[in-house]
C-alpha cells in the first residue's frame, strides 16, 4: 500500500509558509493516498488556538483544492493545536503527551516528522528539548525538516548545524530548498544524464556560457524586516542559484543515489572560484515605477530608508577547474524586475570552421512558470544558396500538465515520507555555498557608499548589462 504512517509537529503552523505550502502540501498528498488513516498534525505556536480554529485555518488553505466540504472536514480532522513556548521545558511535556495520544488513537507506530518553520534563532532549542523531554520516539523513525534561512552566514550557519546535530544527525535532517522539488530543476540531472546526445555536448570545451534567470515581478511584500537583513544574495544566491549551478555542472555520479548525488554537487561547490566581487558581481536596489504604482525598496514597510540592501544580484561565476575555468556561468536574480520568470539558458560555441552563417546554438530549460525545455539549432533557409536561420525543437508541457503536476512541496514532503534525501540540501553544500555568498557579502559590506538603483519592471541595472558586454555576450533572455 502506498499510505504512510506518520505523526506531524510543526513549529511555526500559524505562519504564512505553513499556510500557503504546507497545508496544502499534506492535502494533496491526502488526497493521493499516501496519507489517510495513520496521520495526524500538532501545530504549534505562540499563540493561543483551538483546535476548532486551527482546523478552520487549515480548511482555510486548502479552499480552493478541497475535493469536498466532506473530505476536507475529514482530512482537517487529524490537527490538532498546542500553544507553545519554545523555551519552556513544561511544554515539551505537554507535547509529548498529545504527541503519545494521537500516535495511538491513529496507529502511527512512532514515525515523527519535526517540521521548523520559523525563525532560526530557535531552530537549536527547539531540537535539543526533543531529545531531552523524549519527543523522539525509538519505534520509528524521527525526521526533522527545517526551513531556510539556514544561518546567516558559514559562521552562524556551523554553530546552528552544531546545535542540531546535539540531538539529530546528518541523515535524519531535510533542509528544504524548495527549488529542489521543482520538476524542472529535477529534469536537469535527467536530461544531462539520460540522453547521450545531451550529455556528450555537456562539454565544457564546446559551451560557451551558461545563463540562470530567477527573477520576481512582486517587490518585498511583507516581508520587508527579515528581507531588509538577508538582501538577495542570502535569499536567493547562496540557495536557489547555487543549488542549480551545482545540477549543471557536476560530474555524472555512479549511481542516483542520494550519497553519490550529494558527492559530485559538493565537490562542485567546493571548487567555486572566490570572485573578484568589483569586477564579476553586480548588485541594484529597485526604485518606485514610473506610474507611481510601486514603491521604491527604501519607501517598503520595515525597511530602512537609507538602506543599501540588494534587491538585485548579478554575477559571473567561474569553477576552478581545469575542466569548467572557461565557462561562465552568469547568474541573476532580483524582485520588482519585468517578469516572474526561472530559467537556465546553455549556449554552444560556433563550430570551429562556421562554413556557414551560423547562429550559437541554445538549450533553454524553463522552470516557471512555464516549463520544458527548448533547442535551438541552425536549419538551412529553403532556396537558394546557403543560408542558415535558427529553428527551434520544443518540448514544453502544456497548461493542464502543469497544473496537474505535484508542487515542489508535495512532492519534497512525500520524499521525507520515504526517508529520500536526494533532494535536499546537505551540510557540505550549504557551507560551501555560505562560503562562497560570504565572501561577496563582506566585499558590499565594505563599500557602503553607493548601490546601483534600476527601475521597478526592468531587468535591473544597467551593470548587469555590462557584466556580460566586458566578455563580449549578452542576456540571452531579455524581455
Ligand atoms: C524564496 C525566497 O526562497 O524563494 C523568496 O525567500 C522568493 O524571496 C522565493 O520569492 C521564490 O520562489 P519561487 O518558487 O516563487 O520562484
Amino acid at each position: 500500500s502506498t499510505e504512510k504512517k506518520a505523526l506531524y509537529i510543526i513549529f511555526g503552523a500559524t505562519g504564512d509558509l505553513a499556510s500557503r505550502k504546507l497545508y496544502p502540501a499534506l492535502y494533496r498528498l491526502y488526497t493521493k493516498g499516501y496519507l489517510k488513516d495513520h496521520f495526524a498534525v500538532i501545530g504549534t505556536a505562540r499563540r493561543e488556538w483551538s483546535d476548532e480554529y486551527y482546523q478552520n485555518v487549515v480548511k482555510d488553505a486548502i479552499e480552493s483544492i478541497k475535493e469536498s466540504d466532506q473530505d476536507a472536514e475529514e482530512f482537517s480532522s487529524h490537527f490538532r493545536y498546542q500553544s507553545h513556548n519554545v523555551k519552556d521545558s513544561e511544554h515539551y511535556h505537554t507535547l509529548k503527551e498529545l504527541a503519545d495520544s494521537l500516535d495511538s488513537e491513529y496507529a502511527i507506530d512512532g514515525n515523527r516528522i519535526f517540521y521548523l518553520s520559523m525563525s532560526p534563532t530557535f531552530f537549536g532549542t527547539i531540537t535539543t528539548h526533543l531529545r531531552d523531554q523524549e519527543l523522539v520516539t525509538q519505534n520509528g523513525f524521527n525526521r526533522v525538516i527545517i526551513e531556510k534561512p539556514f544561518g546567516t552566514d558559514l559562521e552562524s550557519s556551523k554553530e546552528l548545524n552544531d546545535e542540531i546535530n546535539d540531538s539529530f544527525d546528518e541523515d535524519q535532517l531535510y533542509r528544504i530548498d524548495h527549488y529542489l522539488g521543482k520538476e524542472m530543476v529535477q529534469d536537469i540531472l535527467a536530461l544531462r544524464f539520460s540522453n547521450r546526445i545531451i550529455q556528450e555536448s555537456w562539454n565544457p570545451e564546446t559551451l560557451s556560457s551558461i545563463q540562470i534567470t530567477l527573477t520576481e515581478d512582486l517587490g518585498v511584500e511583507e516581508r520587508g524586516e527579515y528581507y531588509d537583513k538577508s538582501g538577495a544574495l542570502r535569499d536567493m544566491v547562496q540557495n536557489h542559484v547555487l543549488q542549480i549551478v551545482s545540477l549543471l555542472t557536476m560530474d555524472e555520479p555512479d549511481s542516483f543515489s542520494t550519497d553519490n548525488v550529494r558527492k559530485e554537487k559538493l565537490a562542485l561547490l567546493e571548487s567555486l572560484k572566490q570572485p573578484d566581487v568589483k569586477e564579476e558581481f553586480v548588485r541594484g536596489q529597485y526604485q518606485a515605477s514610473k506610474d507611481g504604482a510601486c514603491k521604491a525598496y527604501r519607501d517598503e514597510e520595515k525597511v530602512d530608508p537609507e538602506s543599501m540592501t540588494e534587491t538585485f544580484v548579478a554575477g559571473k561565476i567561474v569553477i576552478d577547474s581545469d575542466k569548467w575555468r572557461n565557462v561562465p556561468i552568469y547568474i541573476r536574480t532580483g524582485k520588482r524586475m519585468k517578469e516572474k520568470t526561472s530559467r537556465i539558458d546553455v549556449l554552444w560555441k560556433k563550430t570551429e570552421k562556421q562554413l556557414f552563417d551560423e547562429s550559437d546554438s541554445l538549450l533553454t530549460i524553463h522552470i516557471s512558470p512555464e516549463e520544458g525545455f527548448e533547442i535551438q539549432l541552425n536549419d538551412k533557409a529553403i532556396g537558394p544558396g546557403m543560408h542558415m536561420h535558427p529553428v527551434t525543437l520544443s518540448s514544453m508541457r502544456s497548461e493542464e500538465t502543469i497544473k496537474e503536476s505535484p508542487e515542489a512541496y508535495e512532492k519534497l514532503l512525500l520524499d521525507v515520507l520515504d526517508g529520500d534525501e536526494t533532494h535536499f540540501a546537505h551540510w557540505g553544500e550549504v557551507a560551501a555555498s555560505w562560503k562562497f555568498v560570504d565572501h561577496i557579502r563582506n566585499a558590499w559590506n565594505e563599500d557602503t557608499e553607493s548601490i546601483p538603483f534600476y527601475p521597478a519592471h526592468s531587468m535591473g541595472p544597467q551593470e548587469s548589462d555590462d557584466l556580460l558586454l566586458k566578455d563580449g555576450q549578452k542576456w540571452i533572455y531579455n524581455p
